[in-house]
């Protein structure tokens, strides 16, 4: 297993990454059997890609904020922190993906559990968590960081409610 160089922390995206963000992404996509043509144009101009991504942004109608989780130059997943909840509160406060060669680290729990400070940081005292029922990854996930249940969305998806302050 790789010997990561620090403790990955939730970092602003950056062109520092480049090489391993684009593998572990390709990776990751081609495991999920999903399309890696968006990956074409952020190799090819990586630096456009980023700025495209830094910042507080309108997204799904709501101030929101893309961070990497990262250790030096390496990337190891993604995770967004919607500032506001939408009207339907559709996807919650946070949402978030690990890259499938860094999986089953611990590095979820960690990451999970860093942005939960952050958001307490930006005023949020409990945090909504979306799951799909059988993503059992994600629900242990959301268990160790002390999600607590609250019924299903309107899209079927378990609720979960996590008190943002400092253990
Ligand atoms: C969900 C996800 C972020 C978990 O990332 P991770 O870094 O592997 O998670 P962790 O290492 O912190 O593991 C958390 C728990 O889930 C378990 N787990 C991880 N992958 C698993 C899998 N495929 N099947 C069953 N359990 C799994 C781990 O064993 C661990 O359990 P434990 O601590 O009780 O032993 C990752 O699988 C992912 O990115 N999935 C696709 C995107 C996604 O589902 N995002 C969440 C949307 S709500």
């Amino acid at each position: 297993m790789i010997e990561l160089p620090a403790r990955p922390a939730l970092l602003p995206p950056s062109v520092a990454v480049r090489t391993s963000y684009l593998v572990g992404e390709q990776a990751d996509m081609i495991h999920r059997e999903e399309s890696t043509d968006w990956l074409r144009e952020a190799s090819l101009d990586f630096e456009s890609f980023v700025a495209q991504r830094v910042g507080v942004r309108e997204r799904w109608g709501v101030p929101s904020e893309l961070l990497w989780y990262a250790a030096d130059e390496f990337y190891l997943g993604s995770l967004v922190i919607r500032h506001e909840l939408t009207d339907d509160e559709g996807g919650g406060h946070i949402g978030y993906h690990v890259v499938y060669p860094w999986r089953r680290q611990g590095h979820a729990t960690r990451m999970l559990r860093d942005a939960l400070l952050l958001c307490h940081d930006l005023g949020i005292e409990r945090a909504l968590l979306t799951v799909a029922p059988d993503n059992t990854a994600s629900l242990a996930v959301v268990a160790h960081n002390g999600g607590v249940p609250d019924g299903l969305n309107h899209e079927g998806e378990l609720r979960f409610w996590i008190d943002t302050a400092p253990a």
